[in-house]
């Protein structure tokens, strides 16, 4: 009854913005990313068959859970009981190796290692697909983390089809995201909220039109490995996804004076020294710059070297989730 998982985090080329439905937590396009090796999620989880333990324990990162964050984490424990038709409470334990809520999906790896932990501890015999659309029900993006490697979720039109799958293994391509955390503080705004938000924007429909084109380059971009014809695209549905979001009711404005000192800088490093950066933002302050591994170290020096830049963290594109034999308890 206790299994251990660790997931990666994903980061989203094609971003997730919007829902067609919220509660089944469809999305309004399919997105793509690439799945991280080096910012992850541990989770142990335990059911408690004998029924001794009274309501469920979530401990992340050291801090026991109460209120409102608990809630989304037992909801998802909820889903889980009723499908594997058990009423037993869980322990969760659960650590990221990054900081939580500052634009790195911590959603995404949590739920991903949460859902797969727990359905291996009930022993239930779901596939990676069935996995997806579970994780999905509690963080759109979680259902990417599912596959490792380079992801495609289809926005699909019910629960079962709209379920991630790989396009590509983690080592088709040695791409990096060097991520630069200029602030670590926790969003104000969830991106749970947010998506519900993404309606009231005048642009979403502008970009909603607008992704199926750029769905097909990057596709296309990720299998002859070409990062000219990737980049433009990143930074382009980063920028349309960050106008839908300053242009809800109420706006969200997720970016810091950090996070605008580093998109010039790696514009400039690009167009004038040459270098082939190019960026994407999520849902908070922090910049990814995707490049290839060869120029990785050269980005991460120039990064360290700008006064808005706390911290540097560089990412491979890592497998899917791993279960693992030594548990948190
Ligand atoms: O899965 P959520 O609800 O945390 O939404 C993720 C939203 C973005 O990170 C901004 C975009 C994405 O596709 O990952």
């Amino acid at each position: 009854m206790k299994a251990s998982c660790r997931a990666g985090s994903n980061i989203a080329f094609i971003k997730y913005w919007g829902v067609a439905d919220a509660a089944l937590l469809i999305p309004l396009n399919n997105s793509i990313s690439m799945t991280l090796a080096d910012a992850h999620t541990t989770t142990t989880v335990a059911w408690d068959s004998s029924g001794i333990l009274p309501t469920d324990t979530i401990v992340i990162d050291g801090t026991q859970l109460q209120g409102a964050p608990a809630q989304r984490i037992v909801a998802h424990l909820d889903r889980l009981r009723a499908l594997a038709g058990v009423s037993h409470k869980a322990r969760v334990l659960s650590k990221s190796n990054f900081p939580m809520a500052s634009g790195i999906a911590s959603s995404a790896s949590g739920f991903a290692a949460l859902t797969v932990a727990a359905c291996a501890a009930l022993g239930c015999p779901w596939d990676a697909s069935q996995l997806s659309a579970i994780a999905r029900q509690a963080s759109g993006s979680a259902s990417r983390s599912l596959f490792g490697g380079f992801v495609e979720w289809e926005r699909g039109s019910s629960h079962t089809s709209s379920v991630a799958h790989q396009m590509r293994a983690e080592n088709h391509w040695a791409l990096r995201d060097v991520i630069a955390i200029v602030s670590a503080r926790a969003k104000r705004v969830s991106s749970s909220s947010g998506h519900r938000l993404a309606a009231t924007s005048p642009f979403t429909t502008a970009r909603t039109l607008c992704v199926a084109d750029w769905l097909a380059t990057v596709r296309h971009a990720i299998a002859e490995r070409n990062l000219s014809l990737l980049g433009p695209i990143l930074e382009l549905d980063a920028l349309a996804m960050h106008g839908v979001m300053m242009t809800s009711a109420p706006s969200l404005l997720y970016w810091q004076p950090g996070t605008v000192a580093v998109l010039h800088a790696a514009r400039a490093w690009r167009e004038q020294d040459g270098l082939p950066v190019f960026f994407t933002i999520d849902a908070g302050p922090n910049v990814h710059l995707i490049c290839e591994a060869e120029t990785a170290p050269t980005i991460e020096k120039r990064l360290r070297a700008l006064p808005a830049v706390r911290q540097v963290i560089t990412s491979r594109p890592g497998p899917g989730p791993q279960l693992l034999d030594e548990h948190l308890f």
